[in-house]
């Protein structure tokens, strides 16, 4: 048993209520909530239901995360203050997360007083204590502008491998890592302008102070061990001190006794789920201090993605050290969505926006997927439609839903609604009944899938027991009216009993059931069945999926897609080679310009060692000799192309290659191995001419 799992375990042997505070990660206030982030505040949602479920004083808050250059520079493009921008994404968050059943005590955003408060306060303390210090950095600064840039608004060469257009930390051609000052021909993504180094002083927190606490804290059942692993890694490369300045122009919170410095967005973000709290805390009259002051023996979680780790785990810890606060009591780290087996594509529409998908499904079958496919790992959770689908019919309505269609209309019809007194099977009654408590630490340890496993195999021992007694034949023969009233009876009840296990994930159709049923479903009562109690009318409680409306969700989040291929002459024997391959990010016409294709003659092909794909060609450029390594070994033999004329781009940098140095690009189009074609121009065309 992993470590998380005996930490949170050991809750449960106790009695008392506890005081458990939770928090999902703050979406930033410059976007829409997509199936991405719902993954995060479903799994936080189902614990925190469940948890309410037991009986425990629970809180979830959340907030949008609205500070920030890109915020800023947002709503300047769209011609806005950034507050009204702000207020406007979070209405259409609080919409989104309210449809999907996310049941949020709170949703406040960062750009509020309250936060305000604490981000000054803390760092207040921190600076007593002298854990702020500053120096003078140089940065790269947009005149034009008027603007520091933060690495990802710098473009340029990169000075590893020399490649164009790259981005201001990271090359995507050779993977090296740099800082926006080493980059070569640097150029600002906000005016397009050269931009020039600038000193400025910078306020740093001196997050190596904190070193020896953090290694006790990520080691003390605080995080999962693949976690903890990769902390580990950090703290051998060293820690460093955390750059919380920025320069204005930059929207955010000014810091005290510094004008002109603003708290870096990082900062005031994990400092928002306490603002958001403290904003709960005054409209209910709860006690801030008794969940977040150090002696404090409520609970703190923070669900969060693992790409914002190193917030969550070593700065917020270390701050909330370093101002005298209680740190979490765990971070719960979830992996990232998938859908049919890749990133979430804009062109093949499965970028879906949580809301487009609420036009087209019901949110409780994501709901339930989601919960069906996860665990406490930081595992990637694949959103295959198609088994989306499948899953959702089988289990839901073809399991769950299936055991109360089946009994209920005899007891509404034969037996004036009313339940019966006796318990038909005694066995399988108990075995349902008694189940509860394993499907709680699989709750409690955040192991979804592996509770709904248990549910599904319980109401596949439900529907055998109704397959076998065949109520429906029973019902011919006059003698065997009791039978059926007990079997169906038993079958409603257990059916009760399932949605009880159920209701943290599918918090609406349990509440059709309690009224189906007239009964309120809480977690105790699964140790007891209805007896001589009077149930309403059944109504069908939930539709199967329908692949039609998964298609027409897909459809709609495809952008611009077909716009795009209209314009485009595909040339495969493929109907349709764009569904393959979708096409790339819309370009500008000066980027296309920047593109030099010429007529090139291949005058020389051969094999090349040890390369499965590679051939090396010498091309004439009509004057000048070019060495091209081209993939395309799997549908041409050498011979074959000597005296062809084919399509190069000639000014595509030099890349150094492990069998030499390729000068350019040949063309050639085809999904691949057999089905490759090199353009072949016209006779007529003379190398080195441009192509046009
Ligand atoms: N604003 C920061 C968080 C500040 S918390 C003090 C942020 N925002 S975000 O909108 O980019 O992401 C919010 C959460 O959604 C993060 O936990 C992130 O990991 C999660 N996800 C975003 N895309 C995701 C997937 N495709 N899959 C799963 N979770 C993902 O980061
Ligand atoms: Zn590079």
């Amino acid at each position: 048993m992993s470590s998380e799992n005996s930490t949170t375990l050991s809750h449960q042997n106790s009695t008392n209520t506890r005081k458990i505070l939770v928090t999902c990660a703050l979406p930033y206030a410059n976007g829409s909530i997509h199936l991405g982030h719902l993954l995060e505040h479903i799994q936080t949602d189902i614990w925190v239901r469940f948890q309410r479920m037991r009986g425990h004083e629970t809180y979830f808050v959340c907030a949008d995360d609205a500070h920030g250059t890109p915020i800023m520079l947002k709503a300047q493009e769209l011609g806005v203050s950034p507050e009204d921008m702000i207020a406007g994404v979070r209405e259409e968050h609080m919409q989104d997360f309210n449809d999907f059943l996310i049941s949020f005590d709170n949703y406040h955003s960062t750009h509020s007083d309250e936060n305000r408060f604490f981000a000054e306060k803390i760092y207040q303390h921190l600076k007593a204590q002298g854990h702020i210090k500053t120096r003078t950095i140089s940065q790269l600064y947009d005149e034009e502008k008027g603007m520091f840039l933060p690495d990802r608004f710098v473009k340029g060469t990169c000075p590893k491998c020399k490649s164009d257009d790259q981005n201001g930390d990271s090359c995507d051609v050779c993977g090296a890592t740099y800082s926006p000052t080493e980059v070569l021909n640097p150029r600002s993504v906000v005016s397009g302008s050269t931009p020039v180094m600038r000193d400025s002083e910078h306020y740093f927190f001196d997050l190596p102070a904190f070193e020896g606490m953090l290694k006790t804290w990520i080691h003390s059942g605080t995080l999962q061990n693949e976690m903890a692993n990769k902390l580990n890694e950090w703290f051998e490369q060293g820690l460093n001190q955390w750059d919380i300045s920025r320069d204005a122009p930059y929207f955010g919170f000014e810091i005290p006794d510094a004008p002109g410095k603003y708290f870096y967005v990082w900062l005031d973000a994990p400092i928002g789920y306490m603002g958001s709290f403290k904003n709960l805390c005054d409209k209910k009259g709860i006690d801030f201090d008794s969940f977040w002051a150090k002696d404090s023996n409520a609970e703190l979680y923070h669900f969060i993605g693992k790409d914002i780790l190193y917030f969550h785990s070593l700065f917020w810890p270390a701050m909330l050290d370093g101002a005298g606060y209680r740190k979490p009591s765990a971070i719960n780290v979830h992996g990232f969505v998938t859908v049919n087996g890749a990133k979430m594509s804009k062109s093949k529409g499965t970028f879906i926006k949580g809301r487009t998908y609420l036009e087209h499904l019901n949110p409780e079958y994501l709901r339930y997927y989601y919960a069906a496919k996860l665990t406490n790992r930081i595992d990637d959770l694949d959103l295959n439609l198609e088994d989306f689908a499948q899953r959702v019919n089988a289990d839901l309505v073809g399991k769950v839903v299936n055991i109360a269609s089946r009994c209920a209309s005899f007891i509404t019809k034969r037996f004036d609604g009313m339940l019966s007194t006796r318990v038909a099977d005694q066995t399988l009654a108990n075995e349902v009944m008694q189940a509860g408590d394993s499907i709680a630490s699989h709750y409690e340890s955040r192991d979804f899938g592996r509770a709904m496993r248990e549910i599904m195999a319980l109401a596949d021992k439900v529907n055998e027991y109704i397959a076998i007694k065949e109520p429906w034949q029973l019902i011919k023969d006059e003698s065997k009216q009791q039978e059926v009233h007990d079997i169906c009876s038993l079958g409603i009840n257990l059916f009760r009993i399932l949605m009880i296990y159920l209701k943290p994930v599918l918090p609406k159709l349990a509440e059709s059931t309690e009224a189906f049923l007239n009964d309120n479903l809480s977690w105790q009562d699964h140790q007891h069945l209805l007896s001589d109690h009077k149930i309403n009318k059944f109504k069908a409680l939930m539709q199967r999926v329908d692949m039609d409306k998964i298609n027409a969700m897909v459809e709609s989040s495809k952008e611009n897609l077909k716009a795009t291929a209209e314009k485009t002459t595909a040339t495969s024997a493929n109907a349709s080679p764009l569904q393959e391959d979708p096409i790339s990010p819309e370009i500008q016409f000066d980027d296309f310009a920047k593109i030099d294709l010429r007529i090139a003659k291949i005058v020389k092909a051969e094999h090349v060692e040890k390369a499965n794909k590679l051939l090396r060609l010498e091309l004439d450029l009509g004057g000048e000799t070019r060495q091209v390594f081209a993939g395309i070994k799997s549908a041409y033999q050498p011979e074959d192309l000597e005296g062809k004329l084919t399509v190069m781009v000639a000014n595509l940098a030099p890349r150094k290659m492990r069998f030499g140095l390729s000068e350019g690009m040949v063309l050639a189009a085809g999904p691949g191995g057999k089905d490759l074609w090199i353009l072949n121009p016209e006779e007529g065309a003379k190398p080195g001419m441009r192509v046009k």
